[in-house]
This record gives structure tokens, C-alpha cells and sequence, in this order.
């Protein structure tokens, strides 16, 4: 007999843990279940649309919070060095002769022209305009018409220094000079991410694009994964998301774990497991989609699933998976880093979002993706994947190195622009409602710019 699923939205359907319960291989401690209410209030629209709002984000939460900036792959030698641009900030990271990292102020400080216009190895950093130099260690070296600046010491005149942290290979700046440690304020992703082997990782995919929406409407799409339901209908048959579990970690870090080749109960239901596994390598959310699907007797699409891909990863990597729950190499286990990095965990390709307010436009943000996979046990890491910058009129779909994501960011962009449009249709006096448990991610969000904001 089969059950017909409620659709009227009162039934809250069975959770992430139950589902757990079933799976072949168990699923470490670390895919618990938190649980945190932060009641029912509406949010302002006037949060995404006012740019009062916006100004006083810059000031309170962008610059200080710690930011993304790179790999430590894009500077692999000394000299090697990063700019990277923050809203009216610019910044270098740049390898030191001993081997550490420093990051600078991008200002000349002369006249204040940017100082670095574009990455690569230097020897030094000499302004193009009127040829103020700099070592790579930030120590001033020369100024051409010295004798006419007798106001500069030169031993006083170094590009002022900025907080740089690591983990992982992944560098984070911040402009506050008192900010919180980065691996303190990051934990417990930190340490869940180490479980999944990131330090093993490299970066495979990078795109990014800009779309026409506040940062937070921008990220709140990639918080929930409701929204699969009526944005994404193609997953639908291999993607429960309504048994998705929210967590929120810490005041800095959210999760959520979005069960995978499972049927929705908003799906129509699939007469049989082999059907849903064909479904699951047909969406590309298999490595070998191509190959023909065999169950064992009694296995679920979902145990099939995570045994092809314990394979599958064994033989990419040579590293043992066998241990692997089946949660750990099937699930869509989405972290993020408040304010704007979002990571996602498991053993499968780790998913990487950033989000940054664009030209100083709080309508406008740089959205970006990166992959990054366990590369081979022997042998060098390759290096990372070179950014690929999709133009105003380039769908997501033209980045092949994102496989079936692709189309998926096709369709949360296409959400974005009419989202902004929608808030600010609603003027100074509307709100937007959030529920209380799928949307917990996006209330946390909101919550952690006010704790900022009245710091
Ligand atoms: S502004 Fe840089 S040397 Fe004059
Ligand atoms: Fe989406």
C-alpha cells in the first residue's frame, strides 16, 4: 500500500536522525542534532534594501569579521602575492623569503593610488604612479625624489600590516586588529572539516558571477534546503529535504544536512530503489553516472549510493573509506563561517561559497564556488583552479568544471534579482518572515549582524 504524503504543510515530516537510524553504515557523533530557538520575529525588509543599513555593516560586521581571501596554493613562493578587494578596502596577502604570509594595506602611501593592481610574483612594490617603492615584507625601500619629502622617515614608513590567520590552506584576513583567533571563532567546523580530510584538499572549480540582490538575500539562498522543493524540482526525487537538520554550532558557525538519495515525501513515489538510484546517477550526483545500477537484495538506493562512492573515492584518492557512514559520502552537509564563507562537509566534493557586497552597491554582490576535492594520496597537489569569471549575460550552466551544480546556481540566481526587487517593493515598513526551524540558519544571520552592529 503506498501512503500518501500530507502536503498541507502541519505534519512535520520524520527528521535527519531517523533517517540515520537506517543507514547501512552508521554516521559519526559529529552529525548530532542541536537545537536552538530564536522565537518567531519578522525581520525588516529594510535589512537587504536601506543603505544606512548597509554603511553601518560595512563599519560593524565586514571589517570585523575575518574574510577569505585565498588559497595558500595561489602564493606558493616567496614574493608570490594575492590582491583581494573588500568593498572601498584592497589588501595584499604576499609570501615572506622565510616561508610565512603577511597581508598589507593595497594603498600607496603617497598619494593613495592602489598600490598592487594585479597578482603574480613581485620583487617589491613599486607604485606606478610616481614610483614610491616597497619590499615585500611591507618595509618602505625607496622614493625617487627623497630630497623633497624631508616629513618621511623611511624606517617609519611601512604599508600598514593587517591580521592574517590560516587554516587548512585556506588564508582569511581581517581588518580589525582585535578580532577574536580565526580557528577559535571558526571551531567546531574547523574540526568537523578536518574529520572530512581538508587538509588534503585542493581546489578544483572556481566561478563566480554577480548577482543583483543584498549579500544576505544572496546567502539566505544557499542557507535553507527547502527551497529545493519548488527551485530546484529536479532533485526532488533524490533529496528528502524536508528531513533536512539545521544546526546552530556557535554564534559564528550554522549546518545544515540535507539527506541524499532519498525520495522527498513531495515527490511523486518511486515504484522502486533501482529507480531512485538511476534517478541519483541520471542528476549527475554520481561520480560514474554512466554505469549501470545494480542493487544487492534488500539495498537501498541510498546504501548503494554510499558503497559506489566509498569505490569510487578509494580508487580517485588511495585512501581508505571503508569506515565512511553512508551520511559522510552521500549527504549534502552544508557549514557556514558568519559572515560570508560557507563550506560544505563530507568526503564527496566540498562545496565553497562566498559572498561579498559588490562596488560598494548593497544591491550587488560577487557570488563565487569553489570545489575542492581530496586529491591523490602520492604524488604533488595540483595547483588550484584558475577563477573563472562569468560575464552579466553568462548562466552559471556555461561553467562545465561545476558538473550538475551548474544548473542548480542557474536556478537560485534566478531567484535573486526578484527577491531585491520584492523587498524593496515592500518599502520601509514590511518584513520578511523566517520559520522557526528550516529557516533557523537565515534568523542566525540576522541575529549575528544585530550582535555587531550594537558592538
Ligand atoms: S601615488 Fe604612489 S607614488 Fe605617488
Ligand atoms: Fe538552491
Amino acid at each position: 500500500m503506498t501512503v500518501k504524503p500530507k502536503f498541507d504543510g502541519e505534519v512535520r515530516p520524520s527528521t535527519y536522525q531517523d533517517l540515520l537510524a537506517t543507514d547501512s553504515r552508521p554516521a559519526p557523533a559529529l552529525l548530532g542534532e542541536t537545537t536552538v530557538d530564536f522565537g518567531l520575529e519578522p525581520v525588516p525588509a529594510s535589512n537587504y534594501t536601506s543603505r544606512a543599513f548597509f554603511e553601518k555593516e560595512i563599519e560593524k560586521v565586514w571589517l570585523k569579521t575575518w574574510q577569505y581571501v585565498c588559497r595558500e596554493e595561489h602564493v606558493p613562493e616567496p614574493g608570490d602575492t594575492y590582491v583581494y578587494d573588500l568593498l572601498d578596502k584592497t589588501a595584499i596577502v604576499t609570501r615572506q623569503p622565510d616561508g610565512s604570509l603577511k597581508a598589507m594595506q593595497n594603498v600607496c602611501l603617497h598619494r593613495g593610488r592602489k598600490l598592487v593592481t594585479s597578482g603574480g610574483c613581485k620583487q617589491q612594490f613599486r607604485c606606478p604612479y610616481h614610483g614610491f617603492t616597497w619590499n615585500t615584507d611591507g618595509s618602505f625601500r625607496e622614493n625617487p625624489f627623497g630630497w623633497d619629502f624631508p616629513q618621511i622617515d623611511p624606517k617609519r614608513f611601512s604599508l600598514p600590516e593587517l591580521r592574517l590567520e590560516t587554516w587548512a590552506g585556506f588564508v582569511f584576513i581581517n581588518f580589525d586588529p582585535a578580532a577574536t583567533p580565526l580557528k577559535e571563532q571558526m571551531w567546531p567546523l574547523t574540526e568537523h572539516l578536518e574529520h572530512w580530510r581538508i587538509e588534503d584538499c585542493t581546489m578544483v572549480a572556481h566561478v563566480g558571477k554577480i548577482a543583483h540582490a543584498n549579500w544576505k538575500a544572496c546567502a539566505e539562498a544557499f542557507l535553507e534546503s527547502h527551497h529545493v522543493y519548488t527551485t530546484h524540482p529536479q532533485i526532488n526525487g533524490t533529496n528528502a529535504f524536508e528531513s533536512t537538520q539545521y544546526d546552530v554550532l556557535s554564534d559564528h558557525v550554522t549546518r545544515f544536512i540535507s539527506p541524499v538519495a532519498v525520495t522527498s515525501a513531495f515527490h511523486p513515489k518511486l515504484d522502486d530503489e533501482q529507480r531512485v538510484a538511476l534517478l541519483f546517477g541520471r542528476a549527475g550526483m554520481r561520480m560514474d553516472s554512466q554505469a549501470e545500477v545494480v542493487l544487492g537484495p534488500g539495498q537501498t538506493a541510498r546504501a548503494y549510493a554510499a558503497e559506489n562512492a566509498r569505490r569510487e573515492l578509494a580508487a580517485a584518492t588511495g585512501f581508505d573509506f571503508e569506515g565512511a557512514g553512508d551520511a559522510e559520502v552521500t549527504d549534502g552537509i552544508a557549514y557556514d563561517f558568519f559572515p560570508s564563507f560557507h563550506l560544505w562537509g563530507g568526503y564527496r566534493d566540498k562545496i565553497c561559497y562566498r559572498f561579498r557586497p559588490w562596488e560598494m552597491d548593497h544591491e550587488k554582490t560577487l557570488l563565487e564556488v569553489m570545489l575542492f576535492r581530496i586529491a591523490p594520496k602520492d604524488g604533488p597537489k595540483p595547483p588550484p583552479a584558475a577563477f573563472n569569471m562569468l560575464g552579466e549575460d553568462d548562466p552559471w550552466s556555461g561553467a562545465a568544471e561545476l558538473g550538475f551544480l551548474a544548473g542548480v546556481y542557474d536556478q537560485d540566481q534566478s531567484n535573486m534579482a526578484p527577491v531585491q526587487a520584492g523587498l524593496r517593493a515592500l518599502g520601509e515598513t514590511g518584513v520578511v518572515q523566517f520559520s522557526r526551524y528550516q529557516e533557523i540558519r537565515c534568523r542566525n544571520l540576522h541575529r549575528m549582524v544585530a550582535e555587531y552592529m550594537k558592538r
